[in-house]
């Protein structure tokens, strides 16, 4: 069946309409004409690969990766970046003009870095010899030999462990901002784990530590940041300064008296901004990161911050007089309760991180009776995924 691709969806994925039903084409790209084969059929919606491509789109590139996309960890390798970038100005645009009616001025072009090479960390799978990704929706291996998102000292190591892999269930692998430090965390079973020490400062097989060291520090501008196997760490290690950058720019120009910094991770952003607020408090409920933190409030030598390992939500009542707080939660944004006490608060300023546009437009559609939504600006820290990071920044509406 012949089919005219409109546009995509919010998930990357081309989409046409036959007699009326939408129908989402996987890979296939706006404007181009395909002929489809239908996949999946049910009332609402139809699901198609492409059979044959008739007239392709003048933003199609051939794609430089020998597993896309089988592998499934991307969906636009064979998109061009500048499109991309467009294409998640957009959605920013469309979700937040959904789910929050606010003005699409708002949204400001989206900041990008490099696309390839820019992952600091990577799982990969394991299975009868096979290391890879799991295929989707299933738990058998697309092997891989190479990532081209992660660093190049990574994919060195993706090398040796398919030399000395006899039974590896999961491999992780993590690299420093600068790509200098190596960690490797496995599980399964390894012929000779003693040549892949040379490789790895951190290597830790099946729980046990076999490095001097168990963490290792990355630097983000001018502070540094312990980072341990078990903690969080913002993936991109082109653009996550960008991102804190963002948000420093405002704390500059507020200088709070107190600051809340909530979903913490290891306080780099509480940490990265602390030379411009008096007071900081930190709250994740992740130990890990709790730890790392600490040590990282030591490292850089900043005792105006102190952290709480708990959630937020149990946590947020107890605060008042704050005048400005950063939230960075994960994709399932806010907790209504956490989005009521902020309004409780009722903090001058609130600069809103976030790795899921829905999940903020939901956010702000509340907030926005209480805050001016100042701007939004997108950051592409997921190149050729459909992913869309952003800095939202709120002001108090004056009484
Ligand atoms: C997107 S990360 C942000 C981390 C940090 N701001 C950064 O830039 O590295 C979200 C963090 O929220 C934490 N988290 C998730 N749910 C939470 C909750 N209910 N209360 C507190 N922290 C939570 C996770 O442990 C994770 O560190």
């Amino acid at each position: 069946m012949k089919v005219t691709i409109e546009k995509l969806d919010h998930f990357g994925r081309g989409i046409c309409y036959i007699n009326d039903k939408i129908c989402f084409v996987k890979e296939a790209l706006p404007g181009e004409v395909v002929d489809i084969d239908i996949t999946l059929e049910n009332k609402k919606y139809l699901e198609a690969n492409i059979k044959k491509m008739i007239q392709k789109s003048s933003h199609r590139i051939k794609s430089p990766c020998k597993s896309f996309p089988e592998c499934g960890g991307c969906c636009f390798q064979h998109y061009s970046y500048e499109e991309e970038n467009r294409y998640k100005k957009d959605k920013m645009i469309e979700i937040i003009d959904k789910f929050a009616h606010l003005d699409p001025k708002l949204v400001k072009d989206v900041i990008s870095s490099f696309e390839m090479n820019y992952r600091n960390k990577i799982i990969l799978h394991g299975m009868g010899g096979k290391l890879g990704f799991y295929e989707e929706k299933t738990h058998s291996v697309i092997p891989i030999d190479e990532c081209l998102l992660i660093s190049p000292r990574m994919n060195e190591i993706i090398k040796n462990l398919k030399s000395i892999n006899v039974q590896i269930l999961e491999a992780l692998i993590r690299s420093n901002n600068d790509d200098s430090m190596i960690m490797v965390e496995l599980e399964g079973k390894v012929s000779d784990i003693e040549l892949l020490k040379p490789y790895c400062d951190v290597l830790i097989y099946n729980g046990m530590i076999l490095t001097e060291q168990d963490e290792f520090i990355s630097t983000i501008g001018s502070k540094k940041f312990y980072l341990s196997y078990s903690s969080f760490f913002q993936v991109n290690r082109f653009l996550t300064k960008d991102l804190y950058d963002a948000v420093l720019k405002v704390v500059k120009i507020k200088k709070p008296m107190k600051l809340l910094d909530l979903y913490c991770g290891t306080g780099t952003i509480g940490i990265y901004v602390s030379d411009y607020a008096k007071e900081i408090v930190g709250i994740d409920n992740n130990g890990s990161n709790i730890k790392d933190a600490n040590k990282n409030k030591e490292l850089n030598q900043v005792s105006s911050i102190s952290f709480i390992c708990d959630k937020v939500e149990n946590q947020i009542d107890s605060f008042d007089k704050i005048d400005f707080i950063v939230v960075d939660p994960p994709r399932n944004g806010l907790d209504s309760k956490t989005v009521d006490s902020l309004l409780k608060i009722n903090p001058e300023t609130i600069v809103y991180v976030s790795c899921d546009p829905v999940t903020l437009a939901r956010d702000l559609n509340i907030l926005k009776e209480s805050y001016l939504i100042q701007y939004i600006q997108p950051f592409n820290m997921f190149p050729r995924s459909y992913h869309c990071e952003s800095v939202c920044v709120l002001e108090r509406r004056s009484n």
